[in-house]
């Protein structure tokens, strides 16, 4: 959620800090500015918009602005409505100390109303401009305390009085060159290129200049100047970070010719299989997942799951309950991170905890990884981001390889999830005795092939799914249906479509039709239908002829060579043959492209929907 960007160095940072908040965009795009030093001490020159980046860069497009050290945000909206005036940077009341924050201060409104007791003047209903006045009262001096002059010491001492999660990088007109940068809870990487230093909320933003970067720790400090950066504990002693090299290529942060993130990221996941699959099975037939951070023996006593992630993670957990039940046979629940952190679940050292992110920074997630921890648990996560806050805080992790994932909307780090998800239900499986090992090679086997019956999708069902999408375009509201793993897709089916087209759309479990939702159906009401073959097959068919008979307008997702199904379906889009633990990392796929198709019949921006944020970063 936000972005933010630093640079100081020997060019023109007005452009460098530009193209940072463009890779950045992604994460939040309310409002969006910059904060760019003058130089010899002559003053700070902020800009500020509401929207997106490229409304700032025309701004800024005629100006000459010589300056070479400045620092850039883009925001998504958490307290105060997006404005020019609650938009980053923030500024001291003298105009002298600007700063840019990711994350959330919970004491924003007592520090308020302390600072302003001392004088303070706010201009912005945010959390963060508490921040620049800490920093401008140790700096100048107030509250009792003599000023430390030193932007960096201001910083620490200002993070002293915060209570919540911070990623901050403050300039001052007074310290010419120097950005000042703390961390906690919030991610900050900071990277030193042949002209200058960088910092960043992301890699994404710096990966141009630098391969190698530090990942800033909570409670660890940074100074940049265009020389190099310090680091710093929170006492002010130097310390020696790890540096860590990024080898991602940053073709997969750009749209490689095609028209919009969510299109390419939806075309890379036959690779996503692959790739999350690589080196899993050894020669002997056993899987090899050695991060998770658990021995077999530990594995073998688990006896209950649960599984925990927000959105469409939530909807990959859906998916692994099904599997980890089927196969492993223990007892698995799958919950919103959000309801799991405020109730007592029963948790014991056998327990494992799941925890499931694209992002690894997903607050309740977070919390609630948090919470299983002191309550003894095993936890365990799926995430696509190297050394994140759900890897580093989880006791074993498996990454998706899905790689940077840059539309808003998850596609094919769903995929990975599932992928990943599977691979652990077969590891229990397996530890548990409930499979041997050529059962385990068969399904692994099967698994990989859904890389190539994806791309059969893309290659046979674009016209099918365009023609669905026509048929939606223009309603008002939709209903996916399925049983069993059909009723889990339906539910991301639903998701990708309502978030992206602002197309009301509901998933049902298709027995639960008549218990109510079926009172929604007239002449032409769109009902998208999981029906590929599965051992329920025949019962969603009948849920749907109750549709159809009220004049609902079926899309059917079947099974390729299922010609019945043009007897009650408007609209057939095929899916391969598979198993049915394995449809849903083929079945979802359709439905991601009709729900990117109807979207832009709706003349809606794909990559970037109203109101929502790549990483959720607050509660
Ligand atoms: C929907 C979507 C969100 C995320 C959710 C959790 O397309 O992307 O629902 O799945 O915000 O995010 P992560 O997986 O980063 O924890």
């Amino acid at each position: 959620m936000c972005g933010i960007v630093g640079y100081t160095g020997s060019e023109q940072a007005k452009d460098i800090l530009i193209g940072g908040l463009k890779r950045l965009e992604y994460r939040g795009y309310d409002s969006a500015g910059v904060a760019l030093e003058r130089g010899d001490g002559a003053g700070l020159d902020v800009f500020r918009r509401v929207g997106k980046v490229s409304g700032l860069e025309s701004e800024l497009e005629h100006l000459d602005l010589a300056s070479t050290c400045g620092i850039g945000h883009t925001r998504w909206a958490t307290h105060g409505r997006p404005s020019v005036a609650n938009a980053h940077p923030h500024s001291s009341c003298d105009g002298r100390i600007s700063i840019v924050h990711n994350g959330i201060i919970e004491n924003f409104a007592e520090l308020r109303e302390e600072l302003e007791g001392r004088g303070h003047r706010f201009t912005s209903d945010t959390d963060t401009e508490v921040f620049a006045h800490l920093i401008e009262e140790a700096y100048e001096g107030g509250n009792g305390k003599p000023g430390s002059h030193d932007l960096l010491a201001a910083v620490r001492e200002a993070c002293t009085h915060v209570i919540g999660a911070y990623g901050i990088a403050a300039i001052c007109a007074d310290e010419p060159g120097v950005i000042a940068v703390a961390r906690k809870d919030s991610p900050i990487v900071i990277g030193q290129g042949a002209t200058g230093c960088y910092v960043a909320s992301d890699v994404i933003a710096l990966i141009d200049a630098t391969r190698d970067v530090v990942v800033l720790e909570d409670g660890q400090f940074a100074r940049l100047t265009p020389e190099g950066v310090t680091y710093t504990d929170a006492e002010g002693a130097l310390i020696e970070p790890a540096i860590t090299h990024i080898d991602w290529d940053i073709d997969m942060a750009e749209k490689g010719g095609h028209p919009d993130f969510m299109i390419k990221e939806i075309l890379e996941q036959p690779r996503v299989v692959r790739d999350t699959l690589v080196g899993r099975l050894t020669g002997t037939g056993e899987l090899d997942i050695d991060e998770l951070g658990l021995t077999y023996e530990e594995l073998d006593l688990i006896d209950r799951v649960y599984v925990i992630a927000c959105g469409t993670s939530y909807h990959a957990g859906l998916i692994a309950n099904n599997l980890i039940e089927a196969w492993a046979r223990i007892p698995c629940e799958v919950e919103a991170a959000s309801e799991f952190r405020y109730r007592n679940p029963i948790i014991t050292p056998t327990t494992l905890v799941v925890a499931v992110s694209q992002s690894g920074e997903t607050a309740d997630t977070l919390a609630a990884i948090r919470d299983a921890r002191i309550k003894g648990a095993k936890v365990f996560g799926i995430t696509n981001v190297v050394g994140s806050p759900v890897a580093r805080e989880s006791d074993g992790v498996i990454y998706t390889k899905a790689n940077k994932e840059i539309a808003v909307a998850s596609t094919k780090s769903f995929i990975g999830q599932v992928v990943s998800l599977t691979l652990l239900a077969l590891l229990l499986a397996q530890v548990k005795g409930k499979m041997n090992t050529r059962q385990v090679k068969l399904l692994f086997h099967e698994l990989g092939d859904t890389a190539e019956q994806i791309q059969w999708i893309f290659d046979t069902q674009q016209e099918a799914i365009h023609e669905a999408a026509l048929a939606c375009k223009d309603a008002h509201s939709a209903l996916f249906v399925g049983r069993g793993m059909g009723a889990a897709i339906s539910y991301e089916g639903a998701l990708k479509l309502k978030e992206i087209s602002y197309l009301h759309a509901e998933a049902y479990a298709a027995g639960e039709m008549k218990h109510g939702p079926i009172a929604l159906i007239d002449p032409g009401f769109p009902v998208i239908a999981v029906t590929t073959k599965s051992p329920v097959y025949d019962k969603t068919v009948s849920n749907l002829k109750e549709c159809e008979a009220r004049g609902a307008k079926i899309i059917a997702v079947a099974t390729e060579g299922d010609e019945d199904i043009k007897q009650i379906a408007d609209h057939v889009i095929y899916i391969p043959p598979v198993r049915d633990a394995f449809s849903p990392i083929t079945a979802t796929v359709p439905l991601q492209l009709l729900a990117r198709e109807v979207a832009l019949m709706r003349g809606c921006d794909v990559d970037q929907p109203r109101n929502l944020a790549k990483s959720v970063t607050v509660e």
